[in-house]
């Protein structure tokens, strides 16, 4: 083993490596020749033994030939490790044709979904749409809107008042309609103006058709010369929109709110079926929503002059919208986070900003 000329030993590891088919068999080669015991290591160990003329020689050789043995080392090991992955590779199998495995991604409620449509809708008429807080100032929710202390009107929302009090030592409240927001932005923004808002209103009410927390969309337009013909024309333009069908039968019904004059409420024309609600044919009217010209006292109490300006409003349940359109028939049932009826209501998001949320799940 020891004593060996450089050449014999290049000989003998060409050989070797040659005959070295895998992996392990590449490591015993690196052993017999680079390990402690091994043939380059014995032959380096035995220089000493060497004159010094010799020594300089065989030394520079025989670690030539050490640079040399690691560099085909290296290379074969790189080739084996190939061979190995590809190996690998040919051996699995992906079955594309596999059904995938169902990811529970939730679903969107279907007040999340009509609020999109709304904004959808009205964002097109050039309509903005703002925001309010959910706790209001008495003035906010009723004196600037034509509901002054004494008011009979005060007495129908059913307000949830809370502790602490306003500038004006008034008990805050939680907003009983979304009208709160017509104000605060008719208060803030450049006439003339188009809005809709949306969100939670609060009443202490019960039953079916009734949830202490609901949803309002509420719409309003500022400018000059509008009149119930605009609001007429808006109205039957959502309304046909919003259920799908080429122009729903509508008809306004003379009535009574403090922040409008004239007011009416808004009947649109169904059939109903054991199991459906028809828009596109009718024989019995449904009450939809209130609307009508906005108050001048509402006007003058967001500094606007009622003869410079004029402006139409509607208040308009969503969660009542979402009832009618896609046939869900207890509203109490939308708030009681169960996730069957969620499955069953909701929609699948389609995840397209600007766009309506979600198709039915
Ligand atoms: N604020 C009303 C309510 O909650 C709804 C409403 C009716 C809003 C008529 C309006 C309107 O802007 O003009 O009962």
């Amino acid at each position: 083993m020891s004593g060996e000329t450089p050449k014999k030993l290049r000989d003998t590891f060409k050989k070797k490596l040659e005959a070295a088919k895998n992996l392990e068999a590449l490591e015993e080669v690196r052993l017999d020749f680079l390990g402690k015991k091994g043939n380059i290591t014995a032959n380096l160990k035995l220089l000493s033994t060497y004159p010094i003329d010799v020594r300089k020689e065989l030394g520079a050789e025989l670690n030539k030939l050490r640079m040399a043995i690691i560099d085909d080392l290296t290379k074969k090991k790189e080739g084996l490790e190939k061979e190995v992955l590809l190996e690998k590779i040919a051996g699995e199998f992906e079955d594309l044709t596999l059904p995938t495995l169902r990811e529970d991604k939730g679903c969107v409620h279907p007040i999340t979904q009509v609020k999109s449509e709304l904004a959808n809708i009205f964002s097109k008429m050039n309509f903005t749409v703002e925001e309010g807080p959910e706790i209001e100032t008495d003035f906010n929710n009723f004196t600037a809107l034509n509901i002054h202390d004494s008011h009979p009107a005060r007495q129908s929302h059913d307000t949830f008042y809370i502790n602490e009090r306003d500038e004006n030592s008034l008990p805050f409240l939680l907003r009983t309609h979304m009208s709160t927001v017509q104000i605060r932005t008719m208060k803030r923004d450049k006439k003339p103006m188009r809005m809709i808002s949306m969100g939670r209103c609060y009443r202490s009410d019960y039953d079916s058709t009734h949830t202490p927390m609901f949803h309002q969309i509420e719409g309003l337009v500022i400018g000059p010369n509008i009149t119930m013909g605009n609001l007429k024309w808006c109205l039957q333009n959502f309304l046909s929109i919003f259920f799908e069908v080429e122009k729903v039968s509508m008809r306004l019904r003379p009535s009574y709110f403090p922040f409008t004059e004239p007011s009416a409420e808004v009947d649109i024309g169904c059939k109903r079926t054991k199991e459906n609600l028809m828009i596109d044919d009718y024989d019995e009217w449904l009450e939809i929503l209130g609307c009508g010209m906005v108050h001048p006292n509402v006007l003058r109490s967001c500094d606007i002059d009622p003869e410079e300006f004029q402006g139409f409003a509607f208040g308009c349940g969503i969660d009542r919208l979402a009832m009618l359109k896609y046939g869900i028939p207890d509203l109490r049932t939308f708030f009681e986070t169960d996730k069957r009826w969620l499955e069953h209501y909701g929609f699948k998001s389609l995840d397209v900003p600007g766009f309506m949320l979600g198709e039915k799940a």
